[in-house]
């Protein structure tokens, strides 16, 4: 028996036609898994379930740990047994710490010729030697970049059409060492993985559709708080804020003079609700959420500045984006529209779990959008 199953929905169809895929999210505080299937061409929730890390380093819930691959492949193999997994094929995620992300401007060659040149120039921004690194880039499609000012310098062709001088390329590189360990993880718990994906790709697939308006995407987890912004499905700017969920927790328990347990249960209970009893519980907790919206707002407004372009639209997602007050904070902040993410509305569910499935959302997305991009492998 594992006490510290938070969610966990066992089979929702005894019977399962098609192949089951699952989407494992190893957070820091929190393993995450939804198992989805394809029927009729729809993507189907089977199963999800989320197992905390925190006891597994002696250390209460909500906290962020550093398991050795031991503790995390046990974990996870509780978890699967749990929420009753029956698939094996998974996509894993990578932290988006574990990766390094960078958009470079490259000449305006054919795509063959670039895809020459890449690797050489990556050189340049990886500061580990190349082959000590799994390399990986999108070539931005012309079409997202800047349209330029009229009157501006870009030559045309024949046609009219603007040559462009330069051609963008998202930069990806995840360390061997980090692939290793994933590898080491998934031969332990007797998966069999194709792809290893940063979280960040995930939760676009998650939350974002085709739109092409500039988005951000804050997902607020136990140790950080990771922002993108992202534009015709394109990331533009990532960062790391170095605060998460739970600093509220660690703050409150510190300022309050309560344990750690206690000041998990009233940020998850009362969250930025505010009555007469708990102002010292806001204020404390303001402390840490403040200071992480006040650096996405810095990131936005850089972004806004230097691409001229508005943000339309903050999504926000990751277990601390689940506490009450949460969403008019952020408002508050970035002065823009202000959602929580809702990745189980890509799949279908029954009806009667909506509500649950909406709450739980946030902390699901990266494991949700692994899922996705496995079924999706499948066709
Ligand atoms: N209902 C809730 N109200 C407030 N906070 C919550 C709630 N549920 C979970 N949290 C907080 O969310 C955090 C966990 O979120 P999440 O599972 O997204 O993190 P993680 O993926 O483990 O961390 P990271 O992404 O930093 O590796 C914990 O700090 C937890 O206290
Ligand atoms: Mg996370």
């Amino acid at each position: 028996m594992n006490e510290f199953i938070k969610k966990v929905l066992g089979s929702l169809f005894s019977t399962s036609k098609g192949s089951s895929v699952i989407g494992v999210d190893v957070g820091s505080s929190a393993i995450k898994v939804v198992q989805l299937r394809k029927e009729k061409g729809i993507a189907v929730l089977e199963t999800y379930g989320e197992l905390a890390l925190g006891p597994y380093a002696d250390l209460e819930i909500g906290r962020a740990t550093k398991l050795g691959n031991n503790k995390l492949s046990e974990a996870l193999t509780d978890l699967l047994r749990e929420a009753s997994v029956t698939s094996v094929n998974a996509g894993f995620a990578i932290p988006f710490a574990s990766s390094l992300l960078t958009l470079i401007e490259m000449p305006a060659v054919d795509t063959r010729q670039l895809n020459k040149m890449i690797p050489l120039e990556a050189r340049k921004y990886i500061p580990v030697p190349i082959n000590e690194v799994m390399l990986d880039w999108f070539i931005v499609p012309d079409n997202s970049r800047q349209t330029p000012k009229a009157g501006g310098k870009n030559k045309k062709d024949k046609e009219g059409s603007v040559v462009r001088k330069k051609r963008e390329v998202l930069l990806v590189a995840i360390h061997n060492e980090v692939l290793n360990k994933y590898n080491e993880i998934v031969a332990n718990t007797h998966l069999d993985t194709s792809f290893f994906e940063i979280e960040i790709f995930s939760t676009i697939r998650a939350t974002l559709d085709q739109g092409l308006a500039p988005v951000m995407l804050i997902d607020i987890g136990a140790a950080t708080t990771k922002v993108y912004i992202v534009e015709y499905g394109i990331v533009r700017i990532s960062h790391v804020i170095n605060r998460g969920s739970q600093d509220v927790t660690l703050g409150m328990s510190k300022s309050l003079g309560i344990s750690v347990t206690r000041a998990e249960e009233i940020k998850r209970e009362q969250g930025l609700k505010s009555n007469s009893d708990n102002k010292d519980v806001v204020r404390v907790a303001l402390l840490t959420l403040d200071y992480i919206f006040s650096e996405a707002d810095r990131v936005l407004l850089n972004y806004q500045r230097k691409y001229n372009k508005n943000v339309s639209r903050v999504i926000l997602t990751g277990g601390g984006a689940i506490m009450k007050g949460v969403i008019d904070l952020a408002h508050k902040h970035l002065e823009s529209e202000v959602l929580l993410g809702d990745p189980f509305a890509k799949v279908d569910s029954p009806a009667f779990l909506d509500d649950v499935l909406k709450e739980a959302g946030p902390e699901f997305t990266v494991a949700l959008g692994l899922a996705l991009r496995k079924l999706h492998e499948l066709e």
